[in-house]
Parts: C-alpha cells; structure tokens; sequence
C-alpha cells in the first residue's frame, strides 16, 4: 500500500463545519474561553445592529498572540487534544476559535498583538471566499487595514485580542420584520448565559483571578446558582457536604448546598439565583471544567426535578486533565457523568435532596400544628407523588355532611378533592413575584363571619377553637381568635 493524499475538499466541508449546533451563546463562549485561558483580566462583548448588517467583537486584554501564534490560532485543530495544556487552559480540540465563529457567521476576523511595541497583526476568513476558491485560503491583513479596522471597533486595549464576526446568516433571520428586536433579544439571553457561565470568574473564585466582563460597555454582574453572596439581611445557603471523590488518577470536588427557602431571599436575589428566579428550574447538578461551567442544573437521572428538591444544588468540578472521562463535546456545552462517578454521587445527591424536602416538609408542618387538618397529606409510594385529600372527621366537615345525603356528600368530596388545582398553586409558589395566601383577603372579618356561622348551628366556643379555627387551621393568631369567639358566644 502506498499514502495517498485525500484532504477534505474545502466548500462542502465548510458547510459541515458550520453545522455543528452550536448556540450564539455557546459559541461566544467558546471564543471567551480563549481570553481567560491568554490571562486576560478584562473581556468585552461589543455588538451593533449596524442597518441590518450586525457585527460582534471579542475583545480581550490577555497576552495576545504575535503572527505565527496568530497563524495556528486560525488553522483548524492546530492543537489537539492530545496536547498537554496548562491546568488554566480552558481550550481542547484546537478547534473552537474557528468552528464557533463559523457557526454564527461567514467572516472571521482576528487580530492580535503580543507586546505594545509591536504591530497589530491581523488574519481573515471569509467563507465565500474559500467556497468560492475551495481552498483553504485565509487572508492577511495590511496594516493599514488592521488600524482602520481597530479604530472603526473602538478597540481599547494596548495589548491582546480582537475575534470580529461579520455577515451573520445562522443566529436570525436577518430578513424577518422583526429582525432587530430578534437580535437585541439574542444579546439580552446571551448576557444572562455568560453571567452564569463565567460567575465564578466574575466573583474571582478561581485561581485565575477575577476578570471584567462587558456586554456592550455594561458590566455582566455574576449569576450565583449556589447563592454564596447574598445582600445583607439575607440568610445564606448551608454547605452539607465538601469532598473530593477519586476517578482513578484524577480528583472530582463535590460540594452540595442548600440554597435558603425563596421566602428568606429578597426577589431580585432570587433572579440572580435562579432562571427568571425560579427555584424549581435551578435545581441540580452544576459542573464546571477548570471553573467553568459547562452544564447547570438538572439531576442527570440522579434525581427527579421537584417542589422538595429545588433547594439542592450540587456543585461538581473537574480540571481540564479529565476530559476524556467526562466525554466533553467540541462545544463543551455537553459532559457525560462518567459511570464510576456516577454511583458516588447518588448518595451526595440523596442526602442533598433529603434535606431540601426536609425544609418543606418542616415550613409545612410549622403552618398546621392542627390537632385535626381540613386536608390531609399522603405519599402514595408507588406513584410517587403526594395527594391531598379532605379529612371528613374534622368537626366542622362532619357537622355539614351529616346534614347531607351521603350521596350528595361523596360527590362533593370527590369534586373537592379531584379539583384542587396543585399544578396551578405549585407553578404560583414557584412563581416568586407573586405572594400566595389564602382566599380571604379580610381574614378577620370573615373568621368572625365564620364563627358566626357555626355559633348559630350550635357548635360549641371550645369546639370552634379548638378545632375549627384554631391557629393551624386558619392564619389568625390566638388572641384576635379568642376576641372574635367572645364576641359571638360572650
Ligand atoms: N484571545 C486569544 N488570546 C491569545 N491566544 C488565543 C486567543 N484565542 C485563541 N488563541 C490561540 O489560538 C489557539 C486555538 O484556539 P481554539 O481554536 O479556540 O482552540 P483551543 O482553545 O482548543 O486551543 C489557542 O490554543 C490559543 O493559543
Ligand atoms: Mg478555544
């Protein structure tokens, strides 16, 4: 047998380059990577409609590269996997700065310098270009054109990066009526996503030390699922456990948290906490790669997402020497829990998520110290769910369907029971923005009204406290209870 050579003939392979799935935001992430991993301190994100004709800037002030770094920086998977990387190095394939850019737009931009003596340098890609050469053909840029560009960009830094995309046809429809307002919107949920991502970077948790990030001059405020600063008169999250778990030769740290109950956090907390400040999505497993995040939230089949469970976080982190055992994608928007890995975390996970339905099940049984509850709470364990069902012995209920034919009181119960709107409560409490009480807004009126009620169906005053509208019962506390009683009975 003898070599041939079949290179990948350049127009179609572009197109399948492009095509590899990623999201405006996980693609700016990728290209964001790369300014940490060259030690930058201050990262900016700068966008403009431009008419129709949009542009996005990558901007860094990290150690730049000078041509022949410039040069393998735009050849695609120059470095590969294989090649040892320093543990800050958030890179893998050698393939993102390229593969990214594509995947948004046609022409990719970059110009970089190393020292401030020396000249900016820049290199292009234009896919039309290549499809139209079909060859791998990039293009050099003068330095004429290199100064015009920078000063046309409002490029700050004296030293570092600059990656420019041009001739965006993947992220909108730049023909649709409402194409701006589409684009605006994509910077707004790209600035929350990077917000998330970075958040460790932005509070300076790691030991690349903090950095800057803007969006458009505004500065991106970290988002914190695990809610480790909270404003002041705030309670703090608790951390159940810290411990490293050995797979083979590489070390995973694990922490589990429980976030404070959303009635302890103010509401604009809560929105840096959790996706539009809902607890019940930002519960799960977060892990991070050299102190990036790269998947939030969900249980990876560990557990199931629940009312009880959404206090648990879990923080899992790895560094960049485990790749291959987390299976980490070109995007490195996806991991795969490894297998060994997975067993040693379902037990953090179940003494994580115990305890977070054990807050719940407390708050619940501090509001009903009732003797005798109008609904009773049950666990159907085969179905594993909780139902609610109405306890006819309670006094009151007995008193009312005695008076009924036991038809007429099955039905109603039935009715009762079958039509209390769990989801819709459950999605309200949830819902942090909106406070969730009981139907009366004038409690006080209508206890008396209540009381009233029963006085003249002749309950007696000690029933009626006791287990009719008792504190458990009903939100009023004892002595505007015992007014209202020796008002009807005297
Ligand atoms: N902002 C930047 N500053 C300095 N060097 C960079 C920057 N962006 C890319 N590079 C260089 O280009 C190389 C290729 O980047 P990329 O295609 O993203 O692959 P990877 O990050 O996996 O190495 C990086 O390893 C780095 O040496
Ligand atoms: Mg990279």
């Amino acid at each position: 047998m003898e070599p041939l050579a079949l290179p990948p003939v350049a127009g179609p392979f572009v197109e399948s380059l492009r095509s590899i799935g990623y999201s405006l935001e996980s693609a700016v992430a990728d290209v964001i990577d790369n300014s940490i991993s060259a030690n930058a301190k201050v990262i900016e994100v700068d966008t403009r409609w431009a008419s129709g004709n949009p542009y996005l800037m990558i901007s860094d002030n990290g150690h730049g590269m000078d041509e022949s770094g410039l040069q393998s920086a735009m050849q695609l998977g120059s470095i590969g996997p294989s090649t040892r990387r320093n543990k800050t190095d958030l890179g893998r394939f050698g393939m993102g700065l390229k593969t990214a850019s594509f995947s948004q737009c046609k022409k990719l931009t970059v110009i970089s310098r190393m020292k401030t003596n020396t000249p900016w340098k820049g290199i292009c890609w234009d896919l039309d270009f290549v499809e139209k050469k079909n060859e791998w053909l990039a293009q050099k840029l003068s330095e004429g054109e290199v100064k015009r560009k920078l000063e046309a960009l409002n490029f700050s830094f004296e030293q570092g990066t600059a990656v420019i995309w041009n001739r965006f046809d993947k992220i909108i429809d730049l023909t649709a009526p409402h194409a701006e307002k589409d684009y605006e919107r994509s910077i707004r949920s790209l600035k929350e996503h990077l917000a998330l991502t970075y958040h460790r970077f932005l509070k300076g948790e790691n030991s690349h030390g903090k950095i800057s990030l803007r969006v458009n001059g505004r500065e991106v405020d970290a988002k914190d699922p695990f809610a480790l600063y909270p404003p002041d008169k705030c309670s703090s999250s608790t951390l159940l456990t810290n411990e490293i778990i050995r797979l083979g030769e590489k070390n995973i740290l694990v922490k589990a948290y429980q976030i404070p109950h959303p009635s302890q956090m103010p509401h604009d907390f809560q929105q840096r906490v959790s996706p539009g400040g809902n607890h019940h999505l930002g519960q799960g497993i977060y892990i991070y790669r050299a102190g990036r995040l790269i998947s939030a939230g969900g249980w990876m089949r560990l557990a199931k997402a629940s009312e009880a469970n959404k206090l648990a976080r879990i923080h899992v982190e790895f560094e960049n020497d485990a790749d291959d055992i987390w299976k980490i994608d070109v995007k490195k928007s996806r991991v795969e829990l490894p297998s060994s890995l997975r067993e040693q975390l379902r037990r953090v996970v179940s003494a994580c998520s115990l305890k977070s339905s054990r807050t719940f099940t407390r708050r619940a049984k501090m509001k009903s110290t009732d003797k005798s509850p109008v609904w009773d709470r049950y666990f159907d364990r085969e179905r594993e769910r909780v139902l609610y069902k109405l306890n006819t012995k309670h006094p009151a209920l007995s008193t009312v369907f005695a008076e009924m034919p036991e038809r007429y009181s099955k039905t109603l119960i039935n009715l009762l029971e079958q039509t209390l709107p769990l989801e819709l409560i459950k999605n309200d409490i949830s819902a942090t923005n909106i406070e969730v009480g009981q139907a009366n807004s004038d409690l006080q009126k209508n206890v008396a009204e209540l009381a009233n009620q029963f006085h003249l169906s002749g309950f007696s005053k000690d029933i009626v406290r006791e287990s009719i509208l008792g504190d458990g019962n009903i939100a009023i506390n004892a002595k505007t209870l015992e007014e209202i009683l020796n008002n009807i009975w005297g």
